[in-house]
């Protein structure tokens, strides 16, 4: 598992293998195009003929990210999960735990609250030119609460990503880790003599 190893398929305990890499930055792309669709789907104007194409894609790409991220959450429970990096306190690692299983949570929860509210609307999904029946009975009440819980779930996304782009910048740039290389095919560093590194703990 040493520096500049070949790049496995599975997980390693030290490092993410190439199909969860894929995984990770298929979504990742996805997922920030997915929120760019919602905010632009959001704001037009409702009598805007753009409209209906618009919420297509917005649906269509949300319930291929449920679909992949299930297939992710799959590969990562029947697969090894590296360590997080010992350059992190006890709290960051906390953190960097929950943001991750969080995105997991909005990734598959929002596009599945988003099918129940727009079925509860009485409306079809659409899914790249399909027409998904309905999984709830007409209820607007119900809709407007899951709606409601979709756009607050998709401002938490946002800010979350915003966290974790920061601390992979972190890790690369100022803690010069092996945090973001682990999760790309480029080759890992040497790890640094324990001595020259005044970590949080003095390690
Ligand atoms: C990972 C998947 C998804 C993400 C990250 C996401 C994200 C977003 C974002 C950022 C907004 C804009 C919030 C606002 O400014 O009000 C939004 C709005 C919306 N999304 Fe999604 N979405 C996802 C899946 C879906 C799916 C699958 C559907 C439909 C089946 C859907 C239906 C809607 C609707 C109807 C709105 C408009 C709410 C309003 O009227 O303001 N979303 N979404
Ligand atoms: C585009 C900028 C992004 C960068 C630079 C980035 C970087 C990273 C890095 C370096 C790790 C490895 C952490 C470790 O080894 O423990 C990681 C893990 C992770 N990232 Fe990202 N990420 C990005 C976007 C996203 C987005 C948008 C999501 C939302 C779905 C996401 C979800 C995750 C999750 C859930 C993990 C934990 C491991 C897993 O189960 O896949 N990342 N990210």
């Amino acid at each position: 598992m040493g520096k500049g190893s070949v790049m496995q398929t599975a997980n390693t305990t030290s490092q993410w293998g190439a199909v969860h890499q894929a995984f990770h930055w298929t979504i990742g792309i996805l997922v920030i195009t997915q929120i760019i669709v919602g905010l632009w789907f959001a704001g037009i104007d409702p009598k805007d003929p753009a409209l209906g194409e618009a919420f297509a894609l917005h649906a269509s790409l949300g319930l291929t990210l449920l679909l992949l991220m299930l297939a992710r959450l799959f590969w990562r429970l029947r697969n090894p999960v590296p360590a997080l990096p010992d350059s992190l306190s006890p709290w960051q690692k906390r953190l960097a735990k929950a943001t991750h299983w969080l995105f997991y949570v909005l990734v598959i929860g929002l596009p599945l609250g988003a099918y129940v509210a727009v079925s509860a609307r009485g409306r079809p999904v659409p899914f790249w030119g399909l027409e998904l029946p309905g999984i709830v009975g007409k209820n607007d009440a119900l809709a407007d609460v899951v709606i409601e819980m979709h756009e607050m779930g998709a401002f938490v996304l946002m800010a979350l990503i915003a966290l974790h782009v920061a601390a992979a910048l972190r890790h690369e740039f100022m803690l010069k880790d092996n945090t973001l290389r682990r999760m790309t095919p480029l080759p890992l560093r040497a790890e640094p003599h324990p001595a020259s590194v005044p970590g949080p703990r003095g390690r």
